[in-house]
């Protein structure tokens, strides 16, 4: 038989790394902010595939895992790809290496080619951070909070920092909490480097809520540890990124937002323990696209939780935004041979 076909020329893969990646937001988080907000309406408008992420566990190393997220977004980002990550606690403490690692992979929806390969727990730290300050401003009504406090002071804490600096927020001061008080005075030091004044460390989780208006959990808890709703009894709004702090009390004495009920509510979150007491998901007001488009409101008088399961459109959002902004300034390596011969 004939071969087909063979003047064609084969897809190229553009590899970006983490350097290449850093450099497409550093300075342009305003603008990642937006991606953000235009995944979401897509994602909420339909126009998008979202199927579950799938969780890869090991018998031996329990606290361990590696997350597959595989996403179609369409509307002006038309891709689509898959997250693969990785969460090993131990790192940090047993080699000086992050938690997180991951890879990005976008397809293209005409041919199915993969044409960018790219480093991702950027992205993935990204997407969360542009995500909570979205969260944040839908939910406080503006970008200015009278004191910020934190509870676990990891890598994610620090991006969404460096988003709610970047993105022209006013903060009167900084209460920090964290299991180890290093993490949470290194933190702090360099908050205050970069110009944040009335920074306290905390020596109790509660200190982080009281007299905060604004709350970030940003730990790696598996289990709820936080359990006195009389912590949101000021009405603060709560950026619920560990998802799994919060007791179901603390869920019910609050509004609860999500982005996608179906996904947040599941594999053991705060959310989805508190179905699993209530039988129910009415605690749950609405997701940040309701919020976006005005389809539900905070009630400003109640404590307004925030928990973002972290969707795969998300990372296509910033991944594709992010490849677009290197393509055009000719950063990273294009493979032009990496898939071989163009004949069938
Ligand atoms: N929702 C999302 O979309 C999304 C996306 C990415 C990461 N995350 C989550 O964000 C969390 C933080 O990730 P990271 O990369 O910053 O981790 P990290 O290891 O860099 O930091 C976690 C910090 O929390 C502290 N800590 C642990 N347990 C604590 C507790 N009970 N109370 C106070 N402090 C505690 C640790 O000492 C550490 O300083 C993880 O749970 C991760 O799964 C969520």
């Amino acid at each position: 038989m004939a071969d087909l076909q063979t003047d064609f020329t084969m897809p190229s893969l553009r590899v970006l790394t983490g350097a290449d990646v850093l450099g497409q937001i550093r300075g342009n988080r305003a603008s990642c902010v937006d991606a953000v907000r235009n995944g979401y309406l897509t994602h909420a408008a339909g126009e998008a595939t979202n199927p579950h992420s799938a969780f890869l566990r090991f018998p031996h190393k329990p606290n361990s895992r590696i997350i597959s997220l595989p996403a179609y977004l369409g509307g002006e980002f038309e891709v689509a790809g898959i997250k693969w990550i990785a969460s090993f606690p131990d790192n940090p403490g047993d080699r000086g290496i992050p938690r997180a690692s991951a890879v990005l992979l976008l397809n293209s929806t005409e041919t199915g080619y993969p044409f960018a390969c790219m480093e991702a727990s950027i992205i993935s730290a990204t997407r969360t951070a542009a995500s909570a300050v979205l969260g944040a401003e839908n939910l406080v009504g503006g970008k200015s909070a009278h004191r910020v406090g934190i509870v676990g002071t990891g890598l994610i804490a620090r991006h969404v920092t460096t988003f709610l600096a970047e993105t022209d927020w006013r903060i009167g001061g900084f209460r920090l909490f964290d299991l180890d008080q290093s993490h949470a005075a290194e933190f702090g030091r360099r908050l205050t480097g970069d110009g944040a004044t009335d920074v306290v460390v905390v020596d109790e989780v509660g200190d982080a809520f009281r007299e905060c208006d604004l709350v970030i959990l940003t730990t790696v808890a598996g289990e709820p540890h936080i359990h006195d709703p009389g912590l949101l009894s000021h009405a603060p709004v709560v950026l619920h990124l560990s998802l799994r702090d919060l007791a179901p009390e603390m869920i019910l004495a609050a509004q609860n937002f999500t982005d996608d009920v179906d996904h947040a509510v599941r594999e053991r979150t705060s959310l989805h323990l508190t179905e699993q007491l209530t039988g129910d998901r009415a605690f749950i007001t609405g997701t940040i696209a309701d919020l976006l488009t005005g389809s539900v409101k905070r009630d400003p008088d109640r404590a307004a939780i925030f928990s973002p399961f972290g969707l795969g459109v998300l990372d296509l959002a910033v991944g594709k935004w992010v490849y677009d902004r290197a393509s055009a300034g000719d950063s990273g390596d294009d493979v032009t041979d990496f898939f071989g011969e163009a004949v069938r």
